[in-house]
């Protein structure tokens, strides 16, 4: 006989030593310690899998809800209505993660491909005109307070915004003014900035590098019964009247560039923040 004394026998009256049934029975319970924990590992990666495709639709609701009411905000049909409390991180993120800039990029690259395309003549005098807030200049602060007003941040009055520590150059307009200022374009800047603003918007320009631009106009208390479209639109006539071929307009806002000329292209620059009528 093998084995020792404690030997056992099961019903088939085999007999298992001791040891064995030590190994047998560790074994069974090391391969329920793992089947247990395999089981565990994938309850909870099946519940994060659950978790993070729900996240994944939430998210993709509210980016599609979002980027439909940006696109309907640039169109204008927004009016006064508030943004969707739940799109204020989508356009911080805009604003903040590289698509803004990326957007300006486009518009006055599509300006500056028509303007090279044009042979300035000596005899004529064709003039660029450029608007200055979220055009020339960010005032990016302002815009952001804008996006947060949900979260109950001061409104303040825009006029407040303008101080030129909280003002920076809109990159790509810079180069495209210093390379129309090279190849002797005429430039002409219009804004609804207050004439009280002058030289506060003198020195915000030329901080960045905006010079020697051949008129800088700006709203006198006479014409601020108009709107600001029709207001802009009178100072192109008197441009014009005064022998000027208006080639092109950049403008964040639709009253920056309503109503061209015929011979007038105008490129609309981003601005879903705020509009100006
Ligand atoms: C602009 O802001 C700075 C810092 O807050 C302040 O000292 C300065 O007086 C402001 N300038 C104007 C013109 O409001
Ligand atoms: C711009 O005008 C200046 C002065 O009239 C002239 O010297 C220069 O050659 C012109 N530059 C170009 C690119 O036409
Ligand atoms: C503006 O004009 C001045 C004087 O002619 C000149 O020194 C300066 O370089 C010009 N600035 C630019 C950006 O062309």
């Amino acid at each position: 006989m093998f084995g020792s004394a404690f030997s056992i026998t099961d019903g088939s009256g085999v007999f298992i030593s001791s040891l064995t049934l030590t190994i047998i029975v560790s074994a069974i319970v090391i391969v329920g310690i793992v089947l247990v924990a395999v089981i565990i590992t994938l309850a909870v990666l099946l519940s994060s899998c659950i978790n993070r495709s729900t996240t994944t639709v939430e998210e993709k609701t509210y980016s599609g809800l979002c980027a439909s009411y940006h696109i309907n905000a640039e169109l204008n049909n927004v009016q006064d209505s508030v943004f969707p409390a739940v799109c204020e991180e989508y356009m911080l993120n805009y604003l903040h993660g590289g698509q803004y800039l990326k957007d300006i990029e486009v518009s006055v690259d599509l300006a500056q491909s028509y303007l090279r395309t044009l042979q300035l003549q000596h005899d004529q005098k064709n003039a660029v005109i450029l608007d200055i807030d979220e055009t020339a200049l960010s005032s990016v602060l302002h815009s952001e307070n804008i996006i947060r007003r949900n979260k109950g941040s001061t409104n303040r009055d825009w006029n407040t915004w303008l101080n030129d520590t909280m003002i920076t150059p809109i990159v790509p307009v810079l180069a495209l003014y210093q390379e129309l200022l090279a190849a002797n374009w005429t430039i002409i800047f219009i804004s609804e900035r207050a004439e009280n603003k002058f030289d506060l918007t003198v020195k915000s320009l030329q901080k960045y590098g905006y010079e020697n631009w051949t008129s800088l106009i700006l709203r006198s208390s006479d014409d601020s019964g108009d709107t600001v479209q029709s207001y802009k639109l009178s100072k192109r006539k008197e441009i014009e009247n005064q022998g000027y071929q208006i080639m092109a307009v950049l403008g964040d806002q639709w009253s920056d560039i309503a109503e061209p000329a015929p011979f007038t292209k105008t490129f609309k620059l981003p601005n879903p923040f705020y509009r100006v009528i």
